[in-house]
């Protein structure tokens, strides 16, 4: 990949490139939490974004995307969201630079990678952390690894509208080998917690379908949970997120009001308890405990919160009551994407087999696998 991909970038530019790894994400337990401020257990996968970048003459932008096949340019003075789509992930960032007043030049940049679009294993982050990483390091801009996490989550707002929260590029940024990043998003604390996953490996189901709702309806899962923060406020004031509610004041000031938004609002609040009681699960090597955690979120991901398809769910079920499957729930935004399992290695062959033929009977698409490794977070190659 980074040979072909220097080589590419030779040819179309003559210059020798700068090139930034970011990985894609897992995330083992802790879902739609970290915009309520709440924990998230993600881990960054040996599945990445390779970013090759050189600096210009002039104040031009000029990229080429692999995958696609285009090219796209405009000039720094004129930065705005393309309807190529792809382009967005990188001129966001530019724009983020810019509106904090670092100065950069035009620069030249290819981009390729291995993280499959669409399966909610943060493609568009790991874009966006790359891109952060090497302009900082092209133009010296001295950008601590945090700021540029922050950077990327405004540009993803930003450039491509999504409303989502910092989890994914704090995993691509801040990842580390066979270990998960518990990142409190209220302060931004974080450790790392050893995945001991002895004869047991991260299996990603990716249904290969990604529903239309699944931005919007992300959008408008924020704002119901800041609904319920805005009832329970008029009464407690110091209450500013679902990390700060109980299921106490939810019973009292938000179910009298919306039963809807207090279904939502009640899920936050448990799967925030359940993360952390997964860590110690995980801390005291009891993967059969956070394996049932999985499977109830995932149970609340679909029936109350209510963010998983047919897909995603069909693909849960069916290993549900398989004991060589100790977790398993959809991961991510929703609507789509990847299921995350935990998978006794000797049994993954014969589970994969199975469910690959049955995933295509009865939804007519084809079913995709991926072993996760964890890997380290975004870094530079060469
Ligand atoms: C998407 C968002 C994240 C997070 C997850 C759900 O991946 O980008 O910020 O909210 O959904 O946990």
């Amino acid at each position: 990949m980074i040979e072909k991909l220097s080589k590419t970038f030779h040819e179309k530019f003559s210059a020798e490139p700068l090139i930034v790894r970011s990985p894609g994400r897992v995330n083992i337990i802790g879902e739609h939490t970290d915009y309520n401020n709440g924990f998230v257990l993600p881990a960054a996968i040996d599945k990445a974004i390779y970013i090759a970048a050189s600096k210009r003459n002039d104040d031009e932008i000029h990229l080429h995307a692999v995958d696609f096949n285009e090219d796209f340019t405009c000039n720094l003075s004129y930065v705005k969201p393309s309807e190529q789509h792809w382009p967005n992930y990188i001129l966001g960032i530019v724009d983020q630079l810019q509106k904090s007043g670092y100065s950069i030049s035009g620069f030249n940049a290819v981009v390729d990678g291995d993280v499959p679009v669409g399966a909610g294993l943060s493609s568009s982050a790991a874009v966006e952390c790359a891109t952060a990483f090497a302009l900082n390091e092209l133009f010296d801009l001295k950008i601590s690894k945090l700021e540029m996490v922050k950077m990327a989550q405004l540009s993803e707002n930003v450039f491509a509208g999504l409303q989502c929260g910092i989890m994914d590029m704090f995993a691509s940024m801040f990842g580390k080998p066979e270990h998960a990043i518990r990142l409190d998003c209220r302060s931004l604390e974080y450790d790392y917690i050893p995945l001991h996953l002895d004869k047991i490996k991260i299996v990603l189901f990716n249904t290969n379908v990604k529903h239309s709702l699944s931005s919007s309806e992300y959008n408008v899962r924020r704002q119901q949970c800041e609904q319920g923060v805005t009832w329970i406020k008029e009464h407690h004031p110091h209450i500013n997120s679902l990390r700060d509610a109980t299921l106490n004041l939810l019973d009292e000031f938000v179910l009298p009001k919306d039963k809807l938004i207090y279904k939502r609002c009640r899920f936050i609040v448990e799967e925030i308890q359940r993360l952390l009681s997964a860590c110690e699960n995980l801390k005291n090597n009891n993967i059969q405990a956070l394996g049932e955690k999985m499977f109830r979120t995932h149970e609340g991901l679909s029936q109350e919160y209510e963010v998983s398809c047919k897909e995603l769910d069909f693909l849960v079920n069916a290993v549900k009551n398989n004991p060589s499957v100790l977790g398993a729930r959809m991961m991510g935004g929703g609507f789509g994407g990847c299921t995350i399992n935990l998978v006794k290695e000797e049994a993954i062959d014969g589970l994969v087999e199975g469910l690959t033929a049955s995933y295509q009977r009865e939804m007519d698409f084809p079913l995709t696998t991926y072993i996760a490794q964890i890997e380290n977070g975004t870094g530079i190659v060469k």
